[in-house]
């Protein structure tokens, strides 16, 4: 099914045809001046010179053409411009929105590369920003009907592995299962990384452990693998904790087979020569503007880097899974790190041609000061104190607001940690990915205002409003607010675990239906009605535009505008009190589809909605 924005083209295309000019000057955009129309059409400019007529011509001989579709009520023109207002009936049955009717074509297979998590090594707000955007793009794709899958890359392989191993070998001597836990990671990582600073014996020593873990040696081997599974199962509790879930749990320890004969290869092939010690493949292009270094895969010493990881991976995602799209979701400090790898990769053949690689990259959280987000003693950040420290400020702010007052304790909890999930991923997702930002905690925890509380609150009121009216017995189906069947995409995202869907299928029709059966036309809708209908029907453009941007924040700028609309709505109309059956009936559904769309455009930026609050 196609978005408002490209059935109404195809209306002011036909006529462009028709009137003997290109099609593609028809493209309909949301108004600029909402005050005068819903949508407008600016082609008639484009127009002009393969047409040599005047602007306001070419615009009012479309306007004849298209004036008496049934998608407009009222159609203008204002200098070039063809200001258009869409019909009410028109407006009302594209509003009501599905998911899964978006398609985008052609159909994609998508990797999403996020997350980055390194093993035994904290994480920091640079891997939490990962994951936030990186959770929403899959999202996003997969919601257009993309095969996608996420794979966190795990940091697993480098010299931090090996300044573990030989800690662990100086605290247990001789000792070849030495007990490890994890709270023993967190504290032996920062010890071995401080001694590596200043003690160069150490280092050497650590370095030699790394060489001896990446060739083999299965006592060392053997001890990697209780390191790396310790930290991807406190990991994979973090992540679940964010809403974050990943396909694939590969690490660039993965790709450590691929890297012999891939190196051979290139020698033999003559990409990657000897450089200062080094095995390096040029990957400068003439029209460079700033010098390109080349990619170094080898150091002296035999030592693999960062971008032959990244190589190898390319080239095991080639083989094993032919994508066509590998989007990249990593601070925009690693770009050059990036260009480097991706161009080493299409000139060498590791990547087809056809493959397209992008890095989508993002800027620092900051906190207050303006500096990289700190815990209050100043240290970074670990993803558990963050976690940690919105939820306990959602608490703070539930009991503030008289929020879930009623709700058993365990209930309580778990929707202060929706809500302080909710208060860093909106706060996050709402900026443009790629500009650094201030994460301030008391303004984005606040039930008022551009936050995530906010969008929950607005959220479950509406779910809330249908619970009633189905208690009052207003509604003729059962369930509605509920959890119930979830579509398969909310199931998908959660790794493949139920959500929570606001209705079930049968549901919906049971609305949909009462209300048709009501009114076969609908009655004459308020200003704000109309508002609300046409967020709605937008809904789809929208999410093909975050898509097409790479741009989580368009959804949630939209989240906001729909749910503020709807909070206007729901100021000017009684909907529960509504004396009128027939103006009720629409009202419930309009509640319908606007919670719809909040749970689905949410579930697009990775957060979900509690039952209630
Ligand atoms: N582990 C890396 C880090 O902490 C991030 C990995 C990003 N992904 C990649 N394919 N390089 O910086």
């Amino acid at each position: 099914m196609s978005s408002l924005l490209a059935k109404l083209s195809e209306i002011t295309g036909a006529a462009f045809a028709d009137y003997g000019a290109d099609f593609g000057f028809g493209r309909v955009i949301v108004s600029n001046r909402p005050d005068l129309c819903d949508v407008q059409c600016n082609g008639a400019f484009a127009a002009a010179k393969t047409l040599k007529k005047a602007p306001p011509q070419i615009a009012n001989d479309i306007r004849e053409r298209v004036a008496s579709h049934p998608a407009f009520s009222k159609v203008e023109v204002a200098g070039g411009y063809l200001n258009l207002t869409l019909s009410d009936e028109w407006l009302i049955a594209e509003s009501d929105q599905r998911l899964d009717a978006i398609g985008a074509e052609p159909k994609l297979k998508i990797i999403v590369d996020y997350g980055g998590a390194n093993v035994a090594k904290p994480l920091h707000v640079g891997h939490l920003r990962s994951a936030i955007i990186g959770e929403s793009l899959k999202r996003i794709c997969r919601a257009l009907g993309h095969e996608v899958i996420g794979d966190v890359h795990l940091g697993d392989w480098g010299l931090q592995m090996g300044m573990i191993i030989h800690e662990l070998s100086v605290r247990f001597p001789g000792v070849a299962e030495p007990p490890v836990t994890l709270d023993d990671l967190d504290e032996i990582y920062p010890t071995a990384s401080a001694k590596s600073k200043t003690d160069e014996a150490y280092l050497n020593a650590a370095r030699e452990a790394t060489a001896k873990l990446q060739a083999g040696d299965p006592g060392y081997r053997a001890l990697w693998r209780k390191i790396v599974n310790l930290s991807i199962a406190d990991l994979k509790n973090d992540y679940r904790k964010l809403e974050t879930y990943f396909d694939l749990w590969y690490g660039e320890s993965d790709v450590n087979d691929l890297i012999p004969p891939l190196i051979e290869r290139l020698k033999r092939e003559g990409f990657a020569y000897q450089s200062e010690g080094a095995l390096v493949v040029d990957v400068a292009e003439p029209d460079d503007k700033q010098e390109i270094p080349p990619a170094i895969l080898q150091k002296a010493d035999g030592a693999v880097l960062y971008a032959t990881t990244d190589l190898a991976t390319v080239e095991m995602r080639v083989q094993q899974m032919h994508p066509d799209l590998i989007l990249y979701v990593i601070d925009k400090r690693q770009s050059l790190h990036m260009l480097q790898v991706f161009r080493c990769a299409w000139k060498t053949g590791v990547a087809p041609q056809s493959l397209a690689m992008e890095h989508d990259g993002f800027g620092t959280m900051n906190g207050p000061d303006g500096k990289p987000f700190k815990t209050r003693a100043g240290g970074t950040m670990k993803l558990k104190d963050l976690i940690e420290l919105v939820t306990t400020r959602a608490e703070e702010r539930i009991e503030e607001a008289n929020v879930a007052t009623d709700l058993p304790e365990e209930e309580r909890k778990e929707i202060a940690r929706m809500v302080g999930v909710a208060t860093l991923k909106f706060a996050d997702l709402s900026n443009t990915r790629t500009k650094d930002y201030v994460f301030d905690i008391d303004r984005f925890s606040s039930f008022e205002g551009r936050t995530g509380p906010y969008l929950l609150y607005t959220a479950v009121r509406a779910k809330s409003i249908l619970r009633k009216a189905e208690e009052r017995g207003l509604l003729v189906f059962g369930g509605a607010a509920a959890a119930s069947a979830s579509p398969p995409v909310l199931a998908e995202n959660r790794g493949g675990e139920a959500a929570a869907a606001p209705l079930s299928d049968e549901e919906r029709d049971l609305v949909a239906r009462a209300s048709e059966r009501l009114h076969g036309r609908p009655p004459k809708i308020s200003d704000v009605t109309r508002e609300v209908h046409l967020s709605l029907a937008l809904f789809r453009d929208k999410v093909l535009a975050a898509f097409a941007n790479r741009a989580p924040n368009e959804i949630a700028d939209y989240t906001y505008d729909l749910a503020s609309r709807f909070a206007r709505y729901y100021h000017e109309h009684h909907i529960l009190s509504e004396e009128n059956e027939e103006v009720r009936a629409s009202s419930l559904e309009l509640v319908r589809r606007v919670l719809d769309t909040l749970v689905l455009s949410l579930d697009l930026l990775g957060i979900d909605v509690p039952e209630r609050m």
